[in-house]
């Protein structure tokens, strides 16, 4: 029944976190003709997409109004929750203080759902999370309210892959991986997701889908680190890294290319790995190249100060009382999500050593409040004078709206942490 529902776009589909993972998701569904529900705790955000207004940089407005004149209901109102024949979680997955997973918002969510849950619907955890958290977190809790998993309720694990900003890949087209409690499970899990995606991938078990995802992730934190590694060893070497990458990525087979920055930014990369490294624990093992490359990919800010440092010493200028000019504060290029953002840590050191930062980001026009500073800085607009103002000028994130030519022919003193300037220049510090 459940699955004829699911493939018949007859089911109503319950969204729950309407952040950078779920509204994209909800947009799809609601796109292909089902019923939404969405779902959040945070008014502010219900209230602005009830008026059809998209409160992420790279999720036009008009789609949010699209989707609510289809019919799609968002609400924070949780009871709703028996309305929908699915239930798809996608909350936030962060460390805690000692970096270690904290499944508080999971935790809260199925506690959330479970009193208004009903027979023949299905849950699917979306959120990043280490093998065992659905049979071990979740499960226990649906059970304990009397249903039974497999044939009453059923859950599904189908970590999601979202690119944020890249147009190549949309949500129809990246495959999606699924894993179930037990087989019925998985088919209504590859029902729940076979008309949003053009290839469901099952997989046999919940955990093999949690570990799918964080093996993902752990590549590329490895990779990154790798790559950031060898870009300290080069510069000591006086060789261009980019370069060096560039001819590399020519190699038709057994290379991919992996690039070095200010360090790692977002809500995935310099998180998910350290999920795995907590669990690893229990088995008595310890991942070591995780956290070679998060010792590695975390040194990259401080990295970059020092070659702050060292230009604007080359110009006899202390970092104290310099101006110091942050290009692109958001984690990465041409979005304006600022999580983990190593820009943050680079503008944290350099204001502790008392330089005056700006920055100027399309993407962000206002600057969250940071640990320490109470900065309330507001992005500014670039234009000759103002490059020739400041005493450095850091491509931190490489926008494409930046005008690299203005900035090449105007600025001072400029530490470049993404390869944008090749060719050798009086100007030019790579970092
Ligand atoms: N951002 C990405 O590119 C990306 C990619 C793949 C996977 N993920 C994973 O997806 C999950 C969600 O990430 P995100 O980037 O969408 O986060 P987000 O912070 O953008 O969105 C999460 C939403 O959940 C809401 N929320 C928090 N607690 C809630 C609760 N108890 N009930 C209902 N809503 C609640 C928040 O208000 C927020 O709107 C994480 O596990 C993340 O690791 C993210």
């Amino acid at each position: 029944m459940l699955i004829e529902k699911l493939k018949s776009k007859s089911a109503t589909i319950g969204i729950i976190g309407l952040g950078y993972v779920g509204i994209p998701l909800l947009l799809r569904y609601s796109e292909v003709g089902y019923k939404l529900l969405g779902f959040d705790i945070d008014k502010e955000k219900i209230n602005k997409l009830k008026a059809g207004k998209s409160y992420i940089d790279h999720i036009p407005s008009h789609k949010i109004q699209e989707a609510i004149d289809m019919g799609a209901e968002v609400t924070d109102d949780f009871s709703r929750a028996s309305d929908a024949d699915a239930l798809i979680i996608c909350v936030p997955t962060p460390l805690n203080k000692y970096r270690e997973p904290d499944l508080s918002y999971i935790n809260q969510t199925v506690d959330s759902i479970v009193p208004f849950l009903r027979k023949g619907q299905v849950i699917s955890l979306e959120s990043t999370t280490y093998p065992g958290t659905t049979e071990e977190e979740v499960l226990p809790k649906i059970a304990s309210a009397g249903f039974e998993v497999g044939t009453e309720i059923f859950l599904v694990y189908s970590p999601e892959r979202e690119d944020p900003g890249n147009p190549e890949f949309t949500t129809k087209s990246i495959p999606k991986v699924c894993g179930g409690y037990t087989e019925k499970c998985k088919q209504v899990g590859i029902a729940l997701y076979e008309n949003v995606v053009n290839q469901v991938v099952p997989v046999s078990s919940l955990r093999a889908a949690e570990l799918t995802k964080l093996l993902e992730n752990i590549h590329r934190a490895v990779n990154i680190g790798l790559v950031n590694e060898m870009k300290i060893l080069a510069d000591r070497m006086d060789i261009d890294i980019h370069e060096v990458i560039r001819a590399a990525a020519t190699k038709p087979f057994g290379f991919v290319p992996y690039y070095p920055g200010p360090g790692l930014g977002g809500h995935c990369i310099p998180i998910d790995p350290f999920y795995l490294t907590w669990k690893a624990r229990e088995y008595g093992l310890h991942t070591r190249f995780i956290e070679l490359a998060g010792e590695i990919n975390s040194l990259m800010p401080d990295f970059v100060v020092s070659k702050i440092v060292s230009g604007l010493n080359r110009n006899a200028k202390p970092v104290l009382g310099s101006n110091i000019l942050i290009l692109g504060v958001s984690y990465k290029k041409n979005i304006g999500d600022m999580r983990e953002s190593p820009s943050v840590v680079i503008i944290e050191r350099l204001l502790d050593m008392g330089a005056i930062v700006e920055y100027s980001d399309s993407h962000v026009p206002f600057l969250p409040a940071m640990r320490n500073q109470q900065l309330n800085h507001q992005s500014i607009a670039l234009d000759e004078a103002a490059l020739s103002s400041f005493d450095c000028v850091l491509i931190a994130t490489d926008h494409d709206d930046f005008d690299y030519q203005m900035i090449s022919d105007h600025a001072q003193l400029i530490v470049d942490t993404r390869g944008r300037f090749l060719d050798p220049s009086h100007n030019v510090i790579k970092s």
